[in-house]
């Protein structure tokens, strides 16, 4: 039963901006069936409504609920189908956000959900522990989709999340925790109407909400509490800390666990990307700390420490090892540059001077090499650079490997990329050759790929170095060749 902000509660004044109302929404864990083990999960995408305030319903798009999704969760090394059967009256697609998996299985702006079909996801989980989530990617669509209410969290178990001494119960001491803002209409319905000045800025709200809940509680016992934070947000930027300062523990970025907790006070957060933390309650029996936002001053959520169970108390101090490059293993640098083009401030977003075309691919990789991206933002407007796919480290932020925060030490799927700055990241393609379908990279700022900040690249067949059967390189890319001291990696087209 979705709970609601009772406007009336004036008396509260201490409580500024934020009246505390409904406990948070736990996204219900997706149901799924074995069939010839393989793991398969029925997902309805459909239209709906739902409580944000009192009384009033909202329209909303939800999957398997009535907004968000239920949360899907599977184990490295699952055979999984995923059954999307699109509900609505319109298509859209549905994107594994941060999963590694074959581009025809990608659910990019090519793999359409008609209304009334089924689009079904099939692979083996092939990564690490990590979390993840699912989104439309249809062209020119993905952001009304999202703000709508489809996004729904992938969490990957593996033998390492499984035997680490974590908090795990979902829902428990394992919170997921979908941070979005959402604009509504004076009669309270969903208002996604961007102006131009709006796509470039951000279609931003100070009507914030966790899980779908606007100023939700939560109650916790007073253990360690993990946080997997998603911002899910088409364009805004979240800085989290809690109301008495304290120090929490971040584990994992995009791509899965830290090598080693990293201690903050707040952890910023752009459109796409994922962190978990956690948080140490132990002490705080009968007393209540709340979550804030600090970019605009809210309160998000207040959690009550009201129960002593048993549960995690100290957080291991290692976590994993991670494979890193260095930057000489590397034996090509592609540059992206992030921009406008046509009109200056007020013209269409592109990369490297092209909108997306669903029709070309603007770069070819070969499976298998070791390659920088540097990606700039010449531009007064915040960015970020999300790949499919793959997930990535940073070796420089601004030419400087010292301006890699601490917490960006881990792998990423989603950087962000502040006015006029630049980054450096390095990644490797180990397999999902695939000459026919590509992935996208993108801004995740969702205003900015619909309006064109995209890109297409597949991942090819490697004549030095291969994955299997080698197939020729058919599209020509420009590449830009860096010095290398592994002769056998360096490919020339
Ligand atoms: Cu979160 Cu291209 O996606
Ligand atoms: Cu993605
Ligand atoms: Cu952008």
């Amino acid at each position: 039963m979705r709970r609601y902000i009772s406007l009336s509660i004036l008396w509260m004044g201490f409580l500024s901006t934020a009246l505390f109302a409904g406990a948070l929404p736990i996204p219900a864990l997706a149901p799924y069936s074995w069939v010839n083990g393989v793991k398969v999960f029925n997902m309805n995408i459909q239209q709906s409504s739902t409580q944000f305030f009192a009384g009033i319903n909202t329209r909303t798009y939800g999957i398997n609920q009535s907004v968000l999704g239920q949360t899907i969760r599977m184990h490295d090394g699952d055979k999984i189908k995923i059954n999307y059967t699109n509900r609505l009256s319109e298509a859209t697609t549905m994107h594994g956000h941060g999963m590694h998996v074959p581009a025809s299985m990608d659910g990019g702006p090519k793999n359409k959900i008609q209304p009334g079909t089924t689009w079904t996801a099939s692979y083996t989980v092939n990564q690490p522990a990590s979390t993840n989530w699912y989104h439309p990617h249809l062209m020119g669509k993905t952001a009304e989709h999202v703000y709508m209410g489809l996004a729904g969290m992938i969490i990957i178990d593996d033998d390492k999340s499984d035997s680490l001494n974590l908090p795990k119960t979902y829902g428990v001491d394992d919170i997921p925790l979908i941070i979005q803002d959402k604009r509504f209409t004076a009669s309270r319905q969903i208002l996604y109407a961007p102006t131009r000045m709006e796509i470039m800025r951000g279609y931003t709200s100070s009507t914030m909400m966790i899980n779908g809940e606007i100023s939700p509680t939560l109650s916790v016992k007073d253990k360690q509490i993990r946080f997997r934070v998603l911002n899910g947000s088409n364009s805004t930027l979240y800085n989290l800390r809690f109301s008495d300062g304290r120090s929490f523990k971040q584990i994992a970025t995009d791509g899965g666990f830290l090598e080693r907790p990293v201690t903050l006070n707040s952890l910023l957060l752009t459109p796409g990307e994922r962190a978990e933390i956690v948080v140490n309650f132990s002490g705080d029996l009968g007393s209540s700390v709340t979550l804030r936002e600090t970019r605009q001053n809210i309160n998000l959520m207040q959690i009550n420490v009201n129960s002593t169970s048993p549960g995690v108390t100290t957080v291991p101090s290692t976590l994993t090892t991670l494979e890193k490059y260095a930057a000489s293993q590397a034996v090509r640098t592609r540059s992206f540059l992030l921009n406008t083009v046509g009109g200056g401030m007020m013209g269409q977003m592109a990369i490297n001077g092209r909108p997306m075309n669903i029709n070309r691919i603007d770069n070819v990789v070969p499976v298998n090499d070791i390659e920088i991206w540097t990606i700039r933002n010449t531009m007064n407007v915040e960015h970020n650079f999300h790949i499919h796919a793959i997930h990535f480290m940073l070796l420089e932020r601004n030419g400087s490997p010292a301006s890699v925060a601490a917490n960006e030490r881990g792998y990423k799927d989603v950087v962000r990329i502040p006015p006029n700055s630049s980054v450096k990241v390095i990644l490797k393609m180990k397999d999902y050759v695939d000459p026919n379908n590509g992935y996208m990279y993108h801004c995740h700022f969702l205003e900015h790929e619909d309006d064109g900040m995209m890109g297409q690249f597949t991942v090819v067949q490697n004549k030095s170095n291969p994955v299997f059967k080698w197939a020729p390189i058919v599209s020509d890319d420009i590449v830009t060749m860096v010095p290398s001291p592994l002769p056998l990696n360096a490919v020339t087209y």
